[in-house]
Parts: C-alpha cells; structure tokens; sequence
C-alpha cells in the first residue's frame, strides 16, 4: 500500500513538473494559413518615427583588420587540427566597407532606410595601449558626417565581439581589472562622437560572446571552461554598467540613449511532456538569457549549475543601467535529451520547420515572444538585428514579412519598439561561418566587391514605404 502510494505521489508530481515546466515560456505557433502575405496594413503600426536600420559590425565588413584577436584566430587550427573558421576562411579585405563605405550609405538610402548601426573597431582606434590613431578616429567621424549627411541616424556600438590583440593578451573580459581599458576607450570615443550619436550600444551579444567563447570555443580564446564562461559574463555585465555610467557622466551624457544589445534564443524542449528535454531547456535559459536579465534588474548575479558553475556576484553597476535595450532576434532552438555522457543534448531540427542556412528554422512567433519577455524591463526596445542567411534567396521574403508582423503584434499590444536594424547590408564574414552564410539584403561579389539587391529584400523597402503611409 505504502509503496503505490509513494508510487502515485511520484507520478503525481512528474505531471505538475511536466505540466508547470513549459509553461513558463509556452512555445507558441500561429496558423500562418491564415496570413495573406499581400496585405501589408500592419506596417502602419510602426508609426512614422520608427527608426528602419540595418546592422553590421566592424571585423564582419571593414576589411583590412589584422590587430584584434580574431585575425590572430583566423589563422590559427584547433587541437583537432582543423581550421578554426569553417574551411579556413579569414576576413581579410572583407566588403572593404572601410573604403567603400559612401557607396555603402547610399545603398541604405535607395532602400529608404533611417539608420544604421555599425561598430568602431577598437583595435584600430587604439593599437597599442593608451596610444591613439589619429587617422582612425577621423575616419569614423568621417563615416558618421557621411550617415548623419545621408539624413541616416548613426547607432554605434562600442564593443562588437573584437579588441585589440594587447587587450586579449591582458586576459579581456576573463578578468575585472582590464575593464579600466575599455572604459579608458569608451571615454574617447564618447568625447570624439557623442555629440553626432545619438544611440550608443555597449556591448553586442555579451551571452553568446561568453559562451562562444568560453564554454563551446567556437570564438577566441577557444576555451571550455563553464566556470570561466560565467565569471566572463559578470564581467561583461559590470563592463556594461560602468560604460552606461561613465558616458552619462561625461559632457552630452544625458543628451543619448545608452543600451546594451542582449540576443534572445528560446530553448524549447522538444518533447514537451519529456522532464528532461524541459530541465536542459530550462538551464539553457536561465543561462543565455534569464540570468542576464534578473542582473539587470536586480544588480545580483546568480548562476548555478550543479556539477558546472557555480557564481554569486554583485553587478550593481548593471541595474538600472538601460536608457534603452536592443534586442537580437533571429530563432529557436528545440531541445531534445540525449543518453549520453558526450553530448547529453542536441538541438533537434523539425521537418515541418522552415530551415534557414544556419542551423535553425525561421520562427517569426519567437521575436513577439522575445519583445513580451524584454518588456519586464520597462525600456524602450530596438531590435538591433534580425535577418535570414538564405544563399537561395528563397525565404528571405517571407521572413522579412512574418518577422515584421510579429512585431507589429507587439506592438500593438503595448510593446514600445522604437526601430528595426535587418542583419545585414551585404554578405558579410560569419565569424566561425567564414564566408559560407549570406546574410546580406545585397549579394556581395567577393572578387569584384559588386554589391547586388536580392529580389527577397525588396519587401523591405515596400514594408517600409508602407509604414510611412499611415
Ligand atoms: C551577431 C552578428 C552575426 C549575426 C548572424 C549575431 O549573433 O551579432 O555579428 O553576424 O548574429 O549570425
């Protein structure tokens, strides 16, 4: 007797585990049958002061930069001996964006474009510790006139997943005292352009630069270390929060919205009523996005992960620390168990999913449940980047149209999303992609460096018009 009842306790509450789980976050599905892809009214939602950009990030474009850790990383071979870029591909002069970044701005122009985010390099704008160049720094204000001439709004961001060599030799981010650099550099670029730019981004991504990074070494410094990982994101975060101080406290300081640029992945678990598939998809979560989003409101750390990591940590700095947070939003992962000790989960593909060239599916839903979710933190939102890598150039068109039309869903329940930035301009390196993934709203033509509009980018010029319609 004593044993079934033990038994039906056990079944009991594997059922409220199960069912309470996935509730938290419930991957949601649209009956996309229903959507007329030709009716366009929901653009007017956007109202007429939206902020429509596209983003890039310097390394991915500008060419020609051989003094941040990853051109050291491009060169090198993992302990498998095996390129550490996809078929050994490097950035070398990539869109030479740096020379051809006029030609660049009217591209965005004759989409009808308002912004554009883009990232200083700091490698470049400071070789060698406190040693400043000069040209470099005038070649950004020379790139920012050139926007603001346009009647484009710059956005830029001071930290795009690269610095300079010295400053990973220091240790980076793996360390708190370095952050005295960053700030050193945040503060000259604030001086020098923070009465041009308006939109400042601290850091790109700091949750997929951590666990690239440190926990799956896909990025420099190529390190599997979950304890590491999550002493890198404190860090990330405390670099977060002075920089967003530090500028607020310089001349101009008020005058700009300072935000920092979180990337939202779901991990759903793939077999809902599975314990399992839900606890893995759980942890992904709390790791990649909630603990980052509870030091952001809290000012408190906190990371466990039995057997993994283990991190309490004040972030005072961090709370209260967003005149503005950018979102990144490109997929979903389904997560599904694995027995085994190797590789004890795996991202699981869907056959009736939409596949994109990177290995997730399109999923328009996830990013009005991603603005639902960042709406805790009672700031305003820019989505900082979404965009397909679509080589065929057979999905970029409904992705641009779905995407678009769930967040006009958000916002017409209340969400207060003040622009759209398409990842990217042009095909761009991929960082450990290399060049395979094509991103780009224009093909880029690596040897004649021919830039050439996508029939499937067109809608985004037309959403646009349309939106300045209503
Ligand atoms: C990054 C970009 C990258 C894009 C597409 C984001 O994680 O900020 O640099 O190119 O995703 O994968």
């Amino acid at each position: 007797m004593g044993v079934l009842l033990a038994l039906a306790v056990l079944i009991g509450l594997y059922a409220i585990v199960v069912w309470a789980l996935p509730r938290r976050d419930p991957p949601l599905e649209w009956d996309w049958s229903r959507f007329d892809p030709e009716d366009l009214s929901f653009a007017r939602l956007f109202g007429k002061d939206f902020l429509w950009g596209v983003a890039s990030a310097a390394h991915q474009v500008e060419g020609g930069n051989t003094n941040n850790q990853w051109s050291r990383w491009e060169t090198e071979r993992g302990p498998d001996g095996r390129p550490r870029v996809r078929d050994g591909q490097r950035a070398g002069p990539a869109c030479e964006h740096w020379e051809r970044y006029r030609e660049d701005i009217a591209l965005m122009k004759a989409l009808g474009l308002s912004s554009y985010r883009f990232s200083v390099e700091w490698s470049r704008v400071e070789p060698r510790p406190g040693e400043w160049d000069e040209a470099a720094i005038a070649h950004y204000h020379d790139l920012i006139d050139a926007v603001r001439e346009a009647g484009l709004e710059p956005m830029l961001t001071l930290h795009h997943f690269t610095h300079p060599l010295w400053w990973e030799d220091r240790g980076g981010f793996e360390k708190e005292e370095n952050l005295a650099d960053l700030l050193r550099f945040t503060e000259r670029m604030f001086r020098e352009y923070g009465a041009k730019v308006r939109w400042w981004c601290t850091l790109n991504e700091p949750e997929v630069f951590a666990s690239q990074g440190w926990f799956s070494g896909l990025f420099p410094p190529g390190k599997k270390d979950p304890q590491l990982t999550a002493v890198v994101l404190v860090n990330l975060l405390r670099a977060h929060g002075r920089m967003y101080r530090l500028i607020k406290s310089l001349p101009g300081g008020h005058d700009v919205e300072v935000g920092l640029v979180k990337d939202i992945f779901q991990f759903d678990a793939d077999r809902r009523w599975h314990l399992l598939d839900a606890g893995i998809a759980e942890v992904l979560d709390r790791v990649m996005n909630e603990a980052i989003l509870d030091a952001l409101q809290t000012g408190h750390f906190s990371l466990h992960v039995p057997g993994m990591i283990s991190l309490d940590a004040g972030v005072v700095e961090a709370a209260g620390s967003l005149d503005f947070v950018g979102l990144n939003y490109y997929s979903r992962y389904r997560v599904r168990f694995r027995a085994s000790a190797a590789e004890p989960f795996v991202f699981q593909p869907v056959a009736s999913e939409v596949q994109t060239d990177m290995p997730y599916p399109v999923y328009p839903e996830g990013v009005y449940r991603a603005l639902i979710r960042l709406n805790r933190l009672k700031t305003p939102i820019l989505i900082t980047e979404n965009g397909i890598a679509d080589a065929r150039d057979d999905r970029r068109d409904d992705w641009i149209r779905r995407y678009l039309y769930a967040v006009s869903r958000a916002i017409a329940e209340g969400v207060e999303v003040r622009g759209f930035y398409y990842w990217t301009l042009m095909d761009n390196f991929e960082w450990a992609e290399g060049w395979h993934m094509k991103f780009g709203l224009y093909a880029l033509d690596q040897r004649t460096q021919e830039r050439r509009l996508r029939d499937g980018s067109k809608i985004y010029a037309e959403i646009i018009a349309e939106s300045r319609r209503g």
